[in-house]
């Protein structure tokens, strides 16, 4: 019975499937393996400020293996969720339960840059696979790049890159950014000050408050003071929206823009957003087939509209498809699970997209202005962008 079969190591297994696999009809302990549904973690926030960027991400990761048949690769897919929270604190702790306890053969997760972090830690020593849905912490694809680690969403400077370059185009020589005190935000600060300094411009002021606080109002008071031709700010999901209310009833006359402060917000958001630019690798009313496919499908499952969390879901199970289909449902085989990996080219929502060395995606930065409640494209930021990937030797 499989329940006498002890988990199997990954390169174990494949060396003892080679060995016997020939010389016998009876079942071995790698068919049986094999037979068995992989199991996949999802360790995403279903509670708090980004719960619902973490339903969305679900909602997509079980819309590409229902399109699969329920199979990748081959392999029944067995999903175990965990709830994070958002709560860097307890990552460590949560990677390790759905890595050891739950013994998952696959991670996903998560949304949070700190509680990222966490993961990262337990999966660099255990070797599991994992692919990021969405939290772009800039170290886990430079220095600390690992090769069973991929991301399938964006790092945290590659939008607010796109954004400083457009202002900077512009002839904007003052900005300032509001954010969260964590590394999405500061980390988005520095993408945004490149692109500003890459065309003439000047980040001249950061303000923060803590994670997910939203006391945004003496934030709010010191931005007329400071000279800026114009505001940018990291926030996102119930932040955002509170966020992008407060700074239209301040009355402040620079304009707001930013990277994920209109993204799956803008029901909420209503008038408060109408204008604001954002750049980031998707937007409503791409007109790829591929976007077409995806929005119905998602509206169809999930009763409300896709965003870049829903797309970010989706890549991360169609990167996962590729090395399993690749490796024949054989997730102990590394080398042709992350050979194919490494190579994919992904028909996306967002358009096409490759992995960098680093393995981090390349995609477009878009331009989008919110009109009546649609983050509408209007021209490209940044084509084709790739992270730095600074301090990566994986390549
Ligand atoms: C992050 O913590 O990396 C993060 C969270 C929410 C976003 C983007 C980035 O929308």
């Amino acid at each position: 019975m499989a329940t006498s079969i002890i988990r199997p190591t990954r390169r174990g297994l494949l060396q003892g499937a080679v060995a016997t696999a020939a010389a016998s009809t009876i079942p071995t302990g790698w068919a049986i393996a094999q037979a068995k549904p992989l199991k996949l973690g999802l360790m995403l926030p279903y509670s708090g400020t980004f719960a619902k960027l973490g339903e969305n991400i679900t909602f997509a990761v079980e819309m590409l293996i229902a399109e699969k048949g329920g199979k990748l690769g081959g392999r029944e897919i067995q999903i175990i969720k965990l709830d994070d929270e958002s709560k860097p604190e307890n990552g460590p702790q949560n990677a390790d339960r759905l890595v050891k306890r739950d013994q998952v053969d696959v991670l996903i997760g998560t949304v949070h840059s700190g509680v990222q972090m966490g993961i990262h830690k337990v999966v660099r020593e255990s070797g599991t696979l994992t692919i990021i849905p969405n939290a772009g912490a800039n170290a886990i694809t430079r220095a600390l790049c690992a090769p069973n680690v991929f991301r399938a969403s964006f790092s945290n400077w590659q939008c607010p890159y796109g954004m400083g370059l457009v202002l900077g185009k512009r002839g904007v020589k003052k900005a300032a950014w509001v954010s969260w005190d964590y590394a999405a935000g500061i980390e988005a600060a520095e993408g945004f000050r490149d692109g500003l300094a890459k065309e003439g411009g000047e980040l001249t002021k950061i303000l923060t408050l803590k994670f997910p606080e939203t006391n945004f109002q003496p934030l709010l008071a010191q931005l007329p003071e400071l000279g800026v031709e114009a505001v940018g700010a990291f926030f996102a999901g119930g932040g955002a929206v509170q966020f992008v209310k407060e700074y239209k009833s301040a009355g402040i006359k620079m304009p707001l823009c930013g990277a994920f402060l209109t993204e799956g917000t803008l029901e909420a958001q209503g008038a408060a957003a109408e204008g604001i630019e954002t750049a980031l690798h998707y937007g409503d009313g791409l007109d790829n087939p591929k976007n077409h496919a995806f929005r119905k499908a998602f509206t169809d499952k999930a009763k409300r509209e896709a965003d870049v969390y829903a797309v970010q879901g989706y890549d991360a199970a169609q990167l996962l498809a590729v090395g399993l289909e690749a490796a024949k449902g054989k997730i102990e085989d590394e080398a042709a699970l992350y050979k194919a990996m490494r190579g994919a080219k992904l028909d996306s929502p967002r358009g096409p997209i490759s992995i960098s060395p680093s393995q981090e995606v390349v995609h477009n930065i878009y331009l989008r202005r919110a009109e009546n409640g649609l983050n509408k494209v209007v021209g490209i930021a940044a084509p084709a962008l790739a992270d730095p990937g600074t301090g990566c030797k994986l390549g």
